[in-house]
């Protein structure tokens, strides 16, 4: 689905156990000016039921697992994380529905720019209507 990816990290483990390591310009595609972390996800609750106008993600799943509904206004994916060996890139304009959290499910994600509410859109037909009538 045109801008999400799915991205594979490097993880560089020893006697000691395994380390990954993200990198503006490296694994992550964006200047990163914000961290947040999901976690102690009550059974049974979804998240997200937005998208973003014009921020780029990276979502890690550094514990447990979780799934993204992504949708683009046109189609629905879902795509399971379950290592912290991967990122799921999230472009402007996908709709996302994070669900089936673990109890142990901690997500770190990555920003591209500082938090802006004005920046979400919370209403999913107000999201198809735009995405499809930005292909128009
Ligand atoms: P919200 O965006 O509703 O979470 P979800 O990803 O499930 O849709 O965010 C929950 C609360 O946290 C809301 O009050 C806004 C606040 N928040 C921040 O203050 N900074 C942030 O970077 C984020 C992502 C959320």
């Amino acid at each position: 689905m045109k801008n999400t990816q799915l991205l594979t990290f490097n993880a560089i483990g020893d006697e000691r156990g395994w380390l990954t390591a993200l990198q503006t310009g490296s694994e992550i595609p964006f200047d990163v000016k914000r961290v947040y972390f999901i976690y102690g996800t009550q059974p049974g609750i979804d998240r997200g039921f937005h998208a973003h106008a014009d921020l780029e993600q990276v979502a890690v799943c550094v514990a447990g697992s979780c799934h993204f509904v992504l949708d683009n206004g046109f189609e629905r994916k879902t795509v399971v994380l379950n290592s912290p060996q991967q990122g799921l890139y999230m472009g402007p304009m996908i709709w996302r529905e994070m669900t089936q959290f673990s109890t142990d499910c901690v997500l770190v994600v990555l920003a591209s720019k500082l938090y802006d509410p004005d920046d979400y859109i919370r209403d999913l037909t107000e999201f198809v209507a735009l995405a499809q009538g930005a292909q128009q």
